[in-house]
């Protein structure tokens, strides 16, 4: 017998990292790393974060801030920070600042990125290659309102053949906010303007902003873990967020309407907080996504470990009747998830009795560290859908211990000969009395 202690709660979140460590694999990450965080986070342990990510098999764009940097040299040369519509002016002293600006954060992060990680052995050997280049392809924002903006500008075009090969060859690509013309001009681009373009030409999986605050904040100042795209504009007019938070909510949204899957608003200040959005369920900042995070799909055999999972505990404990793998596989296409990202958790069956206009829900679980949310509800409201589409007219449930939960969602008691008579035979056969609810569908 090993004595070795193995801390429980270590076990878990392994567990629970398992599957984001395998869905995260060959995706394109954009990460926006505010100028704030190289004066004053822990850069080491966020470098080596990255590192890590990036030995996992996450392709990685990282674009750096260089906003407080340049804002510092423009007051030490004694000019004045100049905005228009939330743009910077940027005169031709002042791109010379952005360049150096540029070259200064751009060679900060190199050397991070250079340390070799710090957790894994042969350091040295391991490192990661950071790759650069002309991969943004500007154009001037022009005059705004009468108002000529100078060397500022927006992505006229990605480079993403370039960046895919840099990706390909394992590289992280490292961009700098500054793109520049067919003409040979160079333009001082947004940490925002940049990112967002990346992400969506990248169809990138993920962008991430590591700002100064822990994400969106709601009116209590508590980070909001989740919102969607449409929920964004009424979260700004309810609660006002930094400037900051604001330019990253809307290319956040940009990104999503354009096809990016998810968007992360966090701290880069808060040690960790990368890894745990990524790879835990509830995260650290705000995630954003098009639509509602929780969907429902029908299962595949892929799922069966997943549903196993969800339902052990509650056959050990008599919850449930025990369904073994090889029923799971015979029967997976009776079933539905809850999924959220990659994460299965919830399931649902419904049985068919077609000639007696009649189905059975069961196997009705919602993860524990989940429930209360309503997910069971809406796991109902979709068997009852997929019911309705069948005609069925009596949908069953049988249950040992959640009887109320089906009392208080329109079932009604109901006996034995009610049950279509295959189920009855079942039901005789398991030994198990479970009460028997029936709810009536309308078509
Ligand atoms: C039953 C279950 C699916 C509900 O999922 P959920 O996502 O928590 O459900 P909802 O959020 O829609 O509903 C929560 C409500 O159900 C109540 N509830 C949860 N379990 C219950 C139970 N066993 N009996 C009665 N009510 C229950 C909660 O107290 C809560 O009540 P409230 O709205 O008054 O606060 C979930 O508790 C579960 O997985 N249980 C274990 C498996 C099980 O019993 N399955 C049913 C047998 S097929």
């Amino acid at each position: 017998m090993n004595n070795v202690l193995v801390n429980p709660s270590f076990v878990d979140d392994f567990r629970q990292a398992a599957p984001y460590i395998q869905y995260l694999r060959g995706k394109t990450l954009v990460l926006a790393i505010s100028s704030q965080i190289l004066l004053r986070g822990k850069l080491d342990t966020l470098a080596s974060d990255i590192q890590l990510l990036a030995s996992l098999g996450v392709r990685l764009v990282l674009v750096h801030g260089i906003r407080h940097y340049l804002n510092q040299m423009i007051s030490d040369a004694g000019g004045a920070l100049s905005y228009h519509a939330g743009w910077r002016i940027t005169d031709e002293s002042t791109l010379r600042l952005v360049k150096q600006a540029c070259g200064l954060v751009r060679c900060d992060w190199e050397a991070l990125l250079s340390a070799g990680p710090a957790h894994m052995p042969n350091r040295s050997s391991r490192h990661l290659k950071v790759a650069g280049g002309n991969f943004l392809l500007a154009k001037p924002l022009g005059v705004l309102d009468g108002v000529d903006m100078g060397y500022t500008g927006r992505v006229r075009k990605v480079d993403t053949d370039a960046i895919c090969r840099r990706l390909d060859e394992g590289c992280l690509v490292l961009v700098s906010p500054l793109g520049h013309s067919l003409s040979g001009k160079s333009f001082n681009l947004g940490l925002d303007e940049a990112a967002q373009a990346l992400a969506v030409a990248l169809k990138a999986e993920k962008l991430i902003f590591l700002g100064e605050k822990d994400g969106v904040l709601d009116e209590a100042g508590r980070v909001v873990s989740q919102l969607t795209a449409a929920e964004v504009d009424d979260c700004l007019v309810r609660v006002p967020q930094s400037a900051e938070t604001a330019r990253m909510l809307k290319a956040a949204v940009y990104a999503l309407e354009n096809g990016v899957n998810r968007a992360h608003i966090l701290s880069g200040f808060d040690d960790g907080s990368l890894i745990h959005e990524l790879f835990t369920r509830q995260g650290r900042g705000t995630a954003l996504a098009q639509s509602a995070f929780m969907r429902i799909r029908a299962a595949d055999t892929r799922d069966i470990g997943d549903i196993i999972h969800l339902i052990t505990p509650l056959e050990q404990s008599g919850v449930l009747l025990p369904r073994s793998r090889e029923y799971l596989e015979t029967h997976i296409r009776e079933f539905w998830v809850l999924e959220h990202d990659a994460h299965v958790c919830g399931c649902v069956a419904l049985k068919l009795f077609t000639e007696q206009q009649a189905g059975e829900l069961a196997c009705l679980v919602v993860s524990p560290d989940i429930q209360e949310g309503g997910y069971g509800e809406l796991l109902l409201e979709h068997v009852i859908t997929q019911a309705r589409q069948h005609s069925i007219k009596n949908l069953f449930a049988l249950s040992t211990s959640t009887g109320s939960w089906f009392d208080e969602r329109g079932f009604q008691a109901a006996s034995l000969a009610d049950l279509p008579p295959d189920r009855q035979v079942q039901y005789r056969q398991n030994q198990r009395q479970s009460k028997i609810y029936v709810r009536r569908l309308s078509q």
